[in-house]
């Protein structure tokens, strides 16, 4: 009641909220639970935020999803280990190669090679063969991020020194309690597993991207608050983010009665976007492909409050139904050439300009770097 009282006592108005460039976890609930003439005028800020701080320009990541052999059990996700209904591939290395061929080709700045978790030598050492398969064929060019889950921070350095120089790894909710109601309980599934990856990925030298899902049972607006900050607390370089999205063969299907809507999942997955874009102005904030699930035009709408990265699928289509992490996943059909070019006009009409043939790293890493350059520069004076 206390506290409740001292908060009150504050009494800012929605607009000076929207203003300030700090955000404690009560200001952004205020935001989360914007609606009407409030939720525009967080839409606008946000936008007008993103323009000043990354620009207009959106950066292509070329999404290959390049196995969906996975050694986990997440209670929510359609490829868990214990989904005997799912048909495992690895796609062969001329696959994968052809791949990003086309994205160098099609200037792409950049490719996402994407998989279950494995850590076995011969999986490690087949990803450290392709990253260098991928540097030649590109003459350097393409940069390469990985998400390929936990590993240990020799697989990470090694996987670094071979040319990968950013990494996803969503934390999924960062309240313990919750991460325990979504995973199944024991060691590897830990979230103490997962805040040391996050942290080894830092010490590796990645630019690290995390983030989590956005409606799934039991996490409540505070939780997604939390979230946020965690982002910032731990000071990441980007951010994925979208809308949990129920999969009928996975153990948290029997919660779907207790959850929102989809379109309200949608549109707090929006609002999660823009919020993120005033509480950390110079990241990198990427479109969800599950918003699209949901809404044909869900990834250009996030582009238009706040993201400022797209991840086309580059899948073989042969692959693509095996990979369907949640229901409805979309594109099932759509190869490489079709995606570029339905995007390419979506992008248009979102007002966004495409960053081709750039990385479009994350303005907010080089910042912490410059920051301990001079830092080390003084010490040695
Ligand atoms: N709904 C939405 N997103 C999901 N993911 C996995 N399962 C689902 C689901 N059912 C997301 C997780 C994971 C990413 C690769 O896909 O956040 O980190
Ligand atoms: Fe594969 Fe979670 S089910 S990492």
């Amino acid at each position: 009641m206390a506290s409740n009282f001292i908060s009150s006592q504050t009494m800012k108005t929605f607009q000076e909220i929207l203003l300030q460039t700090d955000f404690s976890q009560s200001d952004l609930v205020t935001l989360l639970l914007a609606e009407g003439d409030n939720r525009k005028l967080l839409f606008q800020r946000a936008q007008a935020v993103k323009l000043q701080t990354v620009g207009n320009k959106v950066y292509f990541r070329g999404l290959v999803e390049f196995s969906n052999i996975c050694a986990k059990d997440c209670l929510y996700c359609g490829i868990r280990k214990s989904n005997e209904k799912v048909a495992r591939y690895e796609a062969t290395d001329d696959e994968i190669l052809e791949a990003c061929r086309f994205a160098w080709e099609n200037r792409f700045g950049s490719v996402v090679l994407q998989s279950g978790e494995v850590s076995s030598p011969a999986f490690v050492n087949r990803v450290v063969l392709l990253l260098r398969k991928i540097k030649e064929l590109s003459n350097g060019e393409l940069g390469i991020t990985l998400s390929c889950g936990e590993q240990s921070i020799e697989t990470y350095r090694q996987w670094r020194e071979s040319g990968a120089h950013r990494y996803l790894l969503r934390v999924e909710s960062s309240n313990p309690d919750l991460y325990r109601k979504i995973h199944p309980e024991n060691n590897f599934h830990s979230f103490e597993r997962r805040l040391q990856a996050l942290k080894d990925l830092k010490t590796a030298g990645y630019q690290v991207g995390t983030g989590v899902m956005i409606g799934f049972p039991f996490q409540t607006i505070e939780d997604l608050a939390n979230d946020l900050l965690f982002f910032k607390q731990i000071d990441v370089a980007m951010v994925g983010m979208g809308p949990y999205i129920e999969h009928e063969d996975t153990p948290l299907y029997k919660f779907r009665k207790n959850i929102k809507t989809k379109q309200e999942r949608f549109d707090l997955a929006l609002k999660m976007v823009a919020t993120l874009r005033l509480l950390m102005p110079d990241i990198n904030i990427a479109a969800a492909t599950a918003l699209q699930a949901i809404d044909p035009a869900g990834r250009e709408k996030a582009l238009t409050i706040g993201a400022n990265i797209l991840m086309p699928n580059l899948t073989s289509v042969k692959y693509r139904k095996e990979y369907q992490l949640y229901e409805d996943k979309p594109c099932l059909d759509e190869d490489a050439e079709l995606c570029k070019n339905c995007l390419e006009a979506r992008i248009e009409i979102s007002g966004c300009e495409i960053g081709y043939g750039e990385w479009g790293d994350s303005k907010h890493f080089f910042k912490p770097q410059i920051a301990q350059i001079i830092t080390d520069y003084i010490n040695k004076e």
